[in-house]
């Protein structure tokens, strides 16, 4: 029977303890379980390898993406380093150039030091995309959409068919929305990555992450490098973020409902010079959003008409909001990414990626819609 997507992350493996029925699913801590002789072996024999409490999180986030499989790591940063150990040194990794900071830093540090070669390109402009692969071909090909901070949109599919067509692979960090608003791999993506950190555990509890396929050979390269590297999850995390997950279509859903609002309203107030948010027909890549994703997340941006000192008034007189780098939990957090999640970039490539010193990220939490509205336009009141 193919269940709704909430239906199967709030039943995911409920009522299936075979020792003593308990109806949530048991945390297995043993970082080892015991072999029955020499020569014989179980499913589960060491917990860097394999442990059940991970495979109940692994299973739940591959039915959500439609994958084959899962590998539970210990961070989005981890989930990153895992994908990019496929790469050789001579196979070419292209990027966009306005993705997270620390991916950004991440990517060049590592090519710096030789394990593959680097380009990031203007993906949002097919026409670019289509260059850049014919003179030269990559490997791998990474899209971060929505992209943190500025919300640009790649066309998945359009990118994804570009890469195949040159014997690439495409890799999506789904972050931003979660597989109950897009689905990477339906749209011709062979791996879609996660922070778990963010809207799947969802109470900025748990630091996790997760790499999810439908190709059986990307599978069993992931499972290798995971487990000879040791990038997995712990099994305490796991559980969390299982347990957050049940609630992601009921938490996502408000909360993008009170995204919406508050886009509008400062896409109305004459402070904010633009906002990023591409339920907005004003975004440029407001039409791709609405073909490939079943909504518009919790997350935005915006410009401060002012100095960064107007732009630390505004931080410092909001009550609801807090100031913090991470996003996706139910409480509303502000980010500032000049000086916080992007300040590795280096001011250059921030600059190009269009995060100026006036920009603010929000993520908006499942908090009563009035008291968001009353918090945000309170500060705005300081500049
Ligand atoms: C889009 C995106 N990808 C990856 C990461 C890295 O995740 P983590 O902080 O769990 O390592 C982040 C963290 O903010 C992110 O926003």
């Amino acid at each position: 029977m193919s269940k709704h997507k909430r239906t199967a992350l709030i039943q995911a493996g409920i009522a299936k303890d075979a020792a003593h029925k308990s109806i949530i699913p048991p945390i297995y801590l043993s970082s080892t379980f015991e072999i029955d002789g020499i020569g014989q072996h179980l499913p589960y024999e060491y917990s860097r390898t394999k442990n059940p409490s991970r495979d109940d999180l692994a299973h739940a986030i591959t039915a959500l993406e439609g994958g084959l499989g899962t590998c539970i790591t210990s961070s989005g940063m981890a989930a990153l380093s895992l994908i990019i150990h496929l790469l050789n040194p001579e196979d070419l990794l292209i990027a966009p150039f306005d993705c997270y900071g620390r991916s950004y830093r991440l990517l060049c540090a590592l090519s710096e030091k030789g394990h593959f070669k680097l380009k990031f390109i203007d993906q949002y402009d097919a026409n670019e995309v289509a260059r850049v692969f014919k003179d030269t071909p990559p490997k791998m090909v990474l899209i971060e959409s929505p992209s943190n901070p500025v919300m640009r949109i790649a066309d998945i599919a359009d990118i994804s068919a570009k890469a195949k067509a040159c014997g690439a692979i495409t890799v999506c960090d789904n972050t931003f929305l979660s597989p109950m608003l897009q689905q990477p791999l339906e749209l011709g993506a062979s791996i879609v990555f996660h922070s778990t950190t963010k809207f799947l555990n969802g109470h900025s509890d748990v630091i996790g992450g997760c790499v999810t396929t439908n190709n059986q050979d990307i599978l069993t390269d992931l499972e290798f490098w995971a487990n000879s590297l040791g990038l997995i999850g712990a099994p305490f995390d796991a559980y969390l973020t299982l347990r957050g997950m049940r609630t992601l279509e009921l938490r996502i859903t408000r909360a993008q409902e009170n995204a919406m609002q508050i886009a509008t309203m400062l896409d109305a107030h004459p402070n904010i010079s633009t906002v990023y948010y591409p339920a907005l027909p004003s975004h440029p890549n407001h039409e791709i959003a609405k073909k490939q994703q079943s909504g518009f997340g919790a997350m935005l941006s915006f410009d401060v008409v002012g100095t960064i000192k107007d732009v630390k008034k505004f931080v410092d007189a909001l009550d609801i909001f807090s100031l913090a780098q991470s996003l996706g939990g139910t409480e509303s957090l502000i980010n500032h990414p000049a000086t916080m999640t992007h300040v590795s970039m280096g001011e250059e490539a921030r600059a190009k990626a269009g995060v100026s010193d006036q920009l603010l990220r929000l993520s908006v939490g499942v908090e009563h819609i009035d008291d968001l509205l009353d918090d945000l336009t309170n500060a705005l009141k300081a500049l």
